[in-house]
């Protein structure tokens, strides 16, 4: 049996009279790909920044690679291996996509870049760089000021600059929002690729992708877990159907 990376005790967090997490439990073993599903309001991005350490839980903990990080600040988690792909608002618009990500790499390794020289053209971190930018299909496009890139990309970028802190576990928080069909085929194909290599957590709407590509898939209602299963189970699942019935954007094809 796998080893388990992400473990996932019982994390309660209320904001005000709204419950966004309860008593969520989820064990995440190295090598899955594990999606959660929800609707709306659910509490999928308020469950990832208690992994990130952007939100404290008000209850309940979470281990990582054997170590309880339920306390440790951002970078620390970063350090341990846990990514976050997200937007990204600081991107440098008019330098190329392989110096921003260089300076991803100098910003997750902070104390080992050399002050007298600019970041972006040491080798130590170009190297990394340009690896993470093959590895999210992203290596034509390296030269490329950032700002001429598609908004499918722009995604890629993301994931690139996650990759180049050389993760054990990424985080995606619907990575194919506002995309086109023809952009989530590509994201899907780069997914199914980086699945080989990194444990990943995927929230996503496009059940589409989320069905091609989950090992397993957990359902969050209400800021609840109401199931965990492999997706054929999912989808047989009786309230996960109740949970979605009438949502017509959701799982009606799928379920
Ligand atoms: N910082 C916050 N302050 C108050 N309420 C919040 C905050 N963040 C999230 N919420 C509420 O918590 C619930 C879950 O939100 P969220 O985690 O963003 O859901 P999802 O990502 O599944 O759409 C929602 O009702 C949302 O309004
Ligand atoms: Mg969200």
């Amino acid at each position: 049996m796998a080893e388990t990376l992400l473990h996932i005790e019982g994390v309660s967090k209320r904001f005000g009279g709204v419950t966004a997490s309860e008593n969520v439990s989820l064990v995440v073993p190295a090598g899955e790909l594990h999606a959660i599903i929800g609707p709306n309001g659910a509490g999928k991005t308020t469950l990832i920044g208690q992994l990130t350490g952007e939100i404290t839980p008000d209850a309940g903990h979470i281990r990582f690679a054997d170590a309880d990080i339920t306390a440790l600040p951002t970078y620390q988690r970063s350090t341990l291996g846990l990514a976050r792909s997200f937007q990204i608002t600081s991107l440098f618009l008019d330098m190329s996509v392989l110096d921003n990500v260089a300076l991803a790499v100098q910003a997750h390794d902070g104390h080992s870049f050399r002050f007298w020289r600019p970041a972006r053209k040491q080798e130590s971190l170009r190297a990394p760089a340009r690896a993470a930018l093959a590895r999210s299909g992203l290596a034509s496009r390296a030269d490329v000021p950032v700002a001429d890139l598609s908004h499918g990309e722009h995604r890629q970028l993301e994931i690139a600059m996650a990759l180049a802190t050389r993760p054990r576990m990424l985080l995606l928080d619907e990575p194919m929002a506002g995309m086109g069909p023809e952009e989530s085929a590509r994201l899907v194909a780069l997914l199914r690729e980086l699945k080989k290599e990194y444990t990943i957590l995927l929230i996503e709407h496009d059940m589409e992708a989320v069905f091609a590509l989950a090992d397993r898939i957990s359902v969050l209602v209400y800021g609840r877990v109401i199931a965990t299963g492999k997706p054929d189970e999912i989808r047989v699942n009786p309230e996960v159907r109740r949970a979605y019935l009438g949502e017509k954007d959701v799982v009606a094809r799928h379920v």
